[in-house]
């Protein structure tokens, strides 16, 4: 009998590539429909060479394309998107990307009568919370044109969901960290520039008082949530996936200093900031999917620092 087909928008990126190589695990064979933009070269080749993968070089801002990669296929993860700093610089193709793309994927997932569809959503969602941890009915207050186009996303996933039958659940992925992770990624890029610094034998430099929080879930977690969302009988849902932990960012400093085993201490900028904090309310995901992070964070930043400088030859 042949494989069931999970087709993974995105799955050659960061998040994506560990969904692909779970939902394997799991007995399914995977089609990937990446469009190159941020794909990591090594884990297209990967891919390509799977006998399980079948990779699709494609753009999700193309309906036609959309609907030839679900030719067949059981269900999509739908992880495709610009970020949040490009969505900054460029709206108009940000809302092309996250909010077109994903009207295509939806659309094309009903067309295809896939059992059911995963959409990456964000915890950026929420903007500023007024109070932690943040639960899933909290105000939303999205201030960039990717969070407007992600709780927009969402709006339209229930939409094809009530009206066309599209079985179906969103999660807001908190700060995603781990192992090939983006130099450039929005909130998670702290951790290199830190070690960056601390390699080069100088201390991490904080601004303000570092109190600014987030709430770091590590990728393994999170595309193990994503693959639970999936195999899941639930539907409808909207889920946070995070730790429910605020780290700061002096402790985040501490802890990528200790894990180097070099003799700094973060320095503090005096700076006016402004203070963000994040730490997810998970108990909804627990009871809905039974997900719990397996990786707590201090041991996640250890393991990602000490990866960091095996891969720099810088291991004390
Ligand atoms: N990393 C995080 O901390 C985080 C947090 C919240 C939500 N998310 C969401 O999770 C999903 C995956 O994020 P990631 O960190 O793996 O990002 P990523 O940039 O590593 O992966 C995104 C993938 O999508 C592909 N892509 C971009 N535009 C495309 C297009 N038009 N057509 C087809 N493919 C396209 C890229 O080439 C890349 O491989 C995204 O939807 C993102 O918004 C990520």
């Amino acid at each position: 009998m042949s494989k069931r087909r999970v087709v993974v928008t995105g799955g050659a990126g960061f998040i994506g590539s560990r969904v692909c190589a779970l939902l394997v695990a799991e007995g399914y064979a995977v089609r990937v429909l990446d469009n190159l933009y941020r794909a990591d070269p090594r884990v297209v080749a990967e891919q390509r060479q799977h006998p399980d993968m079948e990779f699709v070089e494609g753009d999700i801002r193309y309906r036609g394309t959309v609907d030839a990669a679900l030719e067949g296929a059981e269900g999509v993860v739908h992880l495709a998107a610009l970020c949040i700093n490009k969505s900054v610089a460029d709206p108009a193709e940000s809302l092309d990307v996250n909010l077109r793309g994903s009207e295509h994927v939806f659309a094309a997932a009903v067309r295809a009568r896939v059992r059911r569809l995963v959409f990456a959503s964000s915890a950026s969602v929420y903007g500023e919370p007024e109070r932690l941890p943040m639960r899933e009915d909290d105000v939303l207050r999205p201030q960039t044109p990717y969070c407007i186009a992600k709780r927009a996303g969402e709006d339209l996933l229930e939409f094809y969901r009530t009206r066309h039958g599209l079985a179906s659940n969103a999660l807001r992925f908190f700060n995603v960290y781990g192992p090939g992770q983006k130099t450039d990624a929005y909130y998670t890029s702290v951790i290199q520039v830190f070690l960056r610094r601390i390699v080069a034998g100088e201390a991490p430099v904080i601004d303000g008082d570092g109190s600014q929080s987030m709430d770091f879930v590590h990728v393994d977690d999170v595309a193990r949530a994503a693959v639970m969302a999936y195999t899941s009988a639930a539907s409808g849902l909207v889920l946070n996936v995070g730790t429910g932990i605020d780290t700061s960012i002096a402790e985040l400093a501490k802890m990528l200093v200790a894990a180097t085993g070099r003799a700094l201490e973060p320095q503090f900028r005096p700076r006016k900031t402004l203070v963000t904090r994040r730490a997810a309310d998970i108990s909804r995901i627990r009871a809905a999917l039974g997900w719990e992070p397996l990786v707590a964070v201090a041991p996640g930043i250890h393991a990602l620092a000490r990866t960091f400088l095996a891969e720099l030859g810088a291991l004390p």
